[in-house]
């Protein structure tokens, strides 16, 4: 059984076609990476998944039970970091837990254990303005993380950083995942990232929007970016998107 089951999914947009006959499932502690044009209804796909949208036909479900609103299952981290900007790094990653009302020291031992996790142990006291822009997507993370949902879902969490501190918080993601064996759907434009990252990828194509080729890889992590079969792939990859 699947963590999240997809089946036959259809979404339309008023007269527009965004996502037909789309059907994923997503095991447990899966790592899956989805890759595809500007416009194909990934964003879509991940605010479905979420609860936040609803399917037009098909069904959709976490943990067995059908998709009918936002659960606590799933935790959508977006492209843009959704800091709020009059909390600290340590508030923005403490407000999950504020709201489930946990044991302050709870909630204090917890912050501190995510804050070295991402490396911002340094700047705890910080607001989002006083730190870079790879910084507030760490404490992104670590805000998403924190909670241990069993779903974690990245809507390009990366595509706004330079190609540095992408690489970096590429393998702070892993070491996090890898912690936490959570399943995670990750979306990105980076084919690369994709190759690094997941077990599985997923290619669509658009208009509508459709998942038209899955690769597996089966290759160790911490994986190395210039194997033979880790470029080979990316490759393969690129190419079935290009078309
Ligand atoms: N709120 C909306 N109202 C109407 N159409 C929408 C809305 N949101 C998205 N769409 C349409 O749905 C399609 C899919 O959008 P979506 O944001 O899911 O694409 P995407 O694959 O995430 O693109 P990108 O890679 O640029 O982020 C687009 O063609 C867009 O025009
Ligand atoms: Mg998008």
């Amino acid at each position: 059984m699947g963590v999240i089951k997809i089946s036959n999914l259809y979404k339309k947009n008023k007269e527009l076609n965004v996502l037909e006959n789309i059907s994923i499932t997503v095991q447990e502690g899966e790592f899956i990476a989805i890759v595809g044009p500007s416009g194909c209804g990934k964003s879509t796909l991940l605010k479905l998944i979420a609860g936040f949208e609803k399917p037009t036909t098909g069904d959709l479900e976490v943990f067995g039970h059908s998709v009918v609103g936002p659960n606590k299952q799933c935790m959508l981290v977006f492209q843009e970091h959704t800091l709020y900007p009059w909390r600290s790094v340590a508030e923005n990653i403490a407000l999950g837990p504020e709201i489930q009302r946990w044991a302050k020291s709870k909630r204090a031992k917890k912050v501190q254990d995510m804050l070295v996790a991402v490396g911002l142990e340094d700047f705890a006291d910080y607001y989002p303005h006083q730190i870079s822009g790879g910084m507030c997507q760490r404490a992104s993370l670590a805000r998403a993380f924190i909670m241990e949902p069993n779903i974690l879902l990245l809507d390009e969490p990366f595509g706004a950083l330079d190609a540095l501190t992408r690489l970096e918080l590429q393998e702070q993601l892993l070491r996090l995942w890898e912690g936490t064996k959570r399943s995670v759907v990750l979306i990105t434009h980076d084919v690369e990232e994709a190759v690094f990252l997941a077990d599985r990828i997923l290619v669509m194509g658009s208009l509508p929007g459709r998942v038209i080729k899955e690769y597996h890889v089966d290759l160790a992590r911490v994986r190395n970016r210039s194997g033979a079969r880790f470029t080979e792939l990316k490759e393969e990859i690129l190419n079935s998107l290009i078309g």
